[in-house]
């Protein structure tokens, strides 16, 4: 499950069974998480499959976003590359660096999504418009 998008992977959390019904996983910074953890957002009561969430690239913020219940798709676009990925496994979550742009869409009415972040808000740290993200990740490889 590896992928070809820059500053983008998929991440793994141990499932913890112990006999007991259900499973626990565990997110840690600077374990299984690879920044300290800022922020905690989460996004929920989608009804709507056709809409459309992030259309955005981030300057310094790190992320990574679990489905924790249904799913979604994403789609990364890193200047050069674009792929399609869906999240539905609540241990298994996408790692989104710097300068990524991702639109998620196709979310199922149940779809839970949870988002760990490197740093506090700060829209200025938001790139919001696709050309202009594209003039610098385009600068950026080559
Ligand atoms: P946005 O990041 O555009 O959401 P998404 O990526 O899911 O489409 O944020 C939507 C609104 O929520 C925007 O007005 C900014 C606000 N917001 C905060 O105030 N704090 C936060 O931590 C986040 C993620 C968003």
């Amino acid at each position: 499950m590896s992928l070809n998008i820059r500053n983008s992977r998929f991440i793994e959390l141990p499932k913890i069974k112990d006999g007991r019904d259900g499973i626990l996983c565990v997110a840690e910074q600077q374990k299984n998480i690879s920044f300290d953890i800022k922020r905690v957002f989460y996004i929920y009561d989608l009804h709507d499959n056709n809409a459309v969430r992030g259309k955005h690239a981030h300057k310094n913020v790190e992320q990574v976003i679990f489905c924790i219940k249904g799913s979604l798709e994403l789609l990364l676009d890193d200047g050069l590359y674009k792929e399609t990925v869906k999240l539905e496994k609540p241990n298994v979550g996408l790692y989104l660096g710097t300068y990524v742009w991702n639109v998620m869409t196709k979310f199922s009415e149940d779809c839970i999504l949870l988002v760990l972040a490197s740093d506090f808000y700060n829209e200025n740290e938001y790139i919001r418009d696709y050309n202009q993200f594209l003039a610098i990740a385009l600068k950026q490889s080559e």
